[in-house]
C-alpha cells in the first residue's frame, strides 16, 4: 500500500501518484513463462548458472524465485524485492523459508529505494518483471523511472525477462478473477488510497464506476505490443513472443 511517510522521505518533486495496491494474480503458481526459462535456462543469450545473479521485481508470493532455486542458482546470487508487505511476510514465511533467500520490501519504481534494499547499479545479470508492468500506477514517469532503474542495475549486456497480460479482465469474468486469487477493489482501500472524494477520483484514474464486486484485473494497465516495444527498445535488444494471453518479452541490455 501506498505509504505517505515513507513516500515524504524523498525530496520534492512532480507529486507520485498514490500506489494502488494489487497483489498477486496467482496462488502458488510460478509464471508460465519462468517454468518455461526453466527448460532451457536462457533468458536472451546467456545460460543460467548457480553464479548468476538474478534480480526478481514484484515476485508476489516467491514462486519464481522458487523456480530459481530450483534451477540450481546460489541463494545469495538471488535478489527478490516486492512492494507489498504482507506479501514479502508471506512469502518469507511460507515459499521461502529456509531456502537462503528472504525477499525484501522495495520499490522498483525509485531507486533510492532500492539500494536500501542492498541493489546496487551494474550489478545484476538477469532481471525478471512477471506481471508487475500491469498494476495501474505503473504509468508516466512510474513507468519510466521503473524502466531507467532496470537498465541501471543490470550489468552491461544483462538480461530481462518481462511478462504481461495481452486484455484486461471484464466484468463477466468476476468469477475467474476470483479463482486465479484477483482480489476485490474494496471501498474501504479506495478511501485510504484517494481520502472521501475517493469515487470521483476512481473514475478520473480508470474511467469506471466503482461498484461492488469489481477486481483488480479490470483496471490493470495493459499495453499494446507497439507500446511495449517502444518502451524497452531505446535500451534493450528484444525478442518479442506472445501465448494465447500473455506477451513475453526477452531482452538484453543494449
Ligand atoms: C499483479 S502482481 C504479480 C505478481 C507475480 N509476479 C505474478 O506474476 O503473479 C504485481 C506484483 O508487483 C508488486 N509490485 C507492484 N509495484 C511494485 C513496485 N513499485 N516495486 C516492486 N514490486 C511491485 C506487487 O507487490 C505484486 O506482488
Amino acid at each position: 500500500m501506498f505509504n505517505p511517510e515513507r513516500m515524504s522521505d524523498q525530496p520534492p518533486k512532480e507529486e507520485k501518484p498514490p500506489m494502488v495496491k494489487i497483489e498477486s494474480t496467482r496462488i502458488y503458481e510460478p509464471s508460465a513463462a519462468i517454468v518455461e526459462l526453466s527448460k532451457h535456462r536462457v533468458v536472451f543469450v546467456n545460460k543460467i548458472t548457480p553464479e548468476t545473479k538474478i534480480c526478481l521485481i514484484g515476485d508476489g508470493q516467491g514462486m519464481d524465485t522458487q523456480q530459481f532455486l530450483q534451477m540450481g542458482v546460489n541463494p545469495e546470487n538471488i535478489t527478490s524485492i516486492n512492494y507489498e508487505q504482507n506479501e514479502v511476510d508471506q512469502a518469507n514465511a511460507k515459499v521461502l523459508k529456509n531456502t537462503g533467500v528472504e525477499m525484501r520490501q522495495g520499490d522498483a519504481t525509485d531507486f533510492e529505494n532500492l539500494k536500501n534494499t542492498g541493489l546496487t547499479e551494474n550489478s545484476q545479470e538477469i532481471v525478471t518483471l512477471m506481471h508487475v508492468l500491469e498494476v495501474p500506477n505503473i504509468k508516466g514517469d512510474t513507468e519510466k523511472n521503473l524502466v531507467n532503474n532496470i537498465v541501471r542495475m543490470l550489468k552491461p549486456g544483462g538480461e530481462l525477462l518481462i511478462s504481461q497480460y495481452k486484455h484486461k479482465f471484464t466484468k463477466a469474468e468476476r468469477d475467474l478473477q476470483k479463482k486465479i486469487g484477483i482480489e476485490k477493489i474494496t471501498a474501504e482501500n479506495l478511501q485510504k488510497q484517494f481520502g472521501d472524494d475517493w469515487k470521483k477520483k476512481f473514475k478520473e484514474a480508470y474511467g469506471l464506476e466503482w461498484e461492488e464486486g469489481m477486481r483488480y484485473g479490470e483496471i490493470s494497465n495493459i499495453r499494446s505490443k507497439h507500446e511495449l516495444m517502444k518502451l524497452f527498445e531505446q535500451n534493450f535488444d528484444i525478442k518479442f513472443e506472445e501465448t494465447e494471453s500473455e506477451y513475453v518479452l526477452r531482452m538484453k541490455k543494449k
